[in-house]
């Protein structure tokens, strides 16, 4: 097969700071020597900006339409972005992927296993991180635009619930989101670093470079 890159999923509510560790994480790998790319979704392609320009805006939430759109957006992930850069060898860090459909469809009332079924294409990550945070702390972080602060706050509560009941089935890295940016990347740096070197990859002088960053 020769060499083999390791998707990582970085996973949480709005405002928990996925993309700022996300980019962080790729950042560090990237000195540290690693091939590491960043990647997100919804993504930049067809589906993806529907979601972005039309979806989210929707007044009345579509559980379905909104799973079979998000995950018809990770097949065209999967296919153009995900399978060809793991066969190049290459550290995909993706901000969002298979378990934020899990988690947000999951507690918009669909079931899990349907959710599942239709991901089959979908593989799963090597690495998961969680960053877990108190939806009260995250949506004040930021701005108040799609649905009320009340609705979303609700359903927030519910998409952390399915997170960390995802967390213990799954094994995902737990992380504390209310930590200071420098210190809760210094600790996804740590523990990446380590199991990225189970997998194979070594990270060049990664334990000096960590502790001192
Ligand atoms: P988000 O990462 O918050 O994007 P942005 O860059 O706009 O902040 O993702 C947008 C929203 O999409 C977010 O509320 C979660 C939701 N979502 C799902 O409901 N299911 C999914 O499968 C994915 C990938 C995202």
């Amino acid at each position: 097969m020769g060499k083999k890159g390791v998707l990582i999923a970085v996973e949480g509510i709005d405002g928990a700071g996925k993309t700022t560790q996300a980019y962080l994480l790729v950042e560090k790998l990237r000195k540290l020597g690693v091939k590491a790319e960043y990647t997100t979704e919804p993504t930049y392609g067809r589906v993806g900006d529907i979601l972005r320009l039309h979806v989210a805006k929707m007044k009345k939430r579509e559980p379905i339409y909104e799973a079979l759109l998000y995950t018809a957006d990770r097949f065209e992930h999967v296919k153009k972005v995900i399978q060809p850069k793991i066969r190049k060898g290459i550290v995909l860090v993706s901000d969002r992927y298979l378990y934020s459909t899990l988690a947000y469809q999951g507690a918009a009332g669909l079931d899990e296993d349907w959710l599942r079924k239709i991901n089959f294409f979908a593989p799963k990550p090597n690495l998961t991180i969680y960053i877990d945070i108190a939806p009260e702390k995250s949506l004040r972080r930021i701005a108040k635009k799609r649905r009320t602060v009340f609705e979303r706050l609700g359903y927030a509560r519910k998409v952390r619930e399915f997170y960390l009941k995802l967390a213990r089935k799954e094994g995902f890295l737990v992380f504390d989101g209310t930590k200071r940016v420098e210190v809760l990347h210094e600790e996804i740096v740590s523990a990446i670093v380590k199991r990225l070197k189970r997998l194979g990859i070594e990270a060049r002088g990664s334990l000096v470079s960590v502790q001192q960053s």
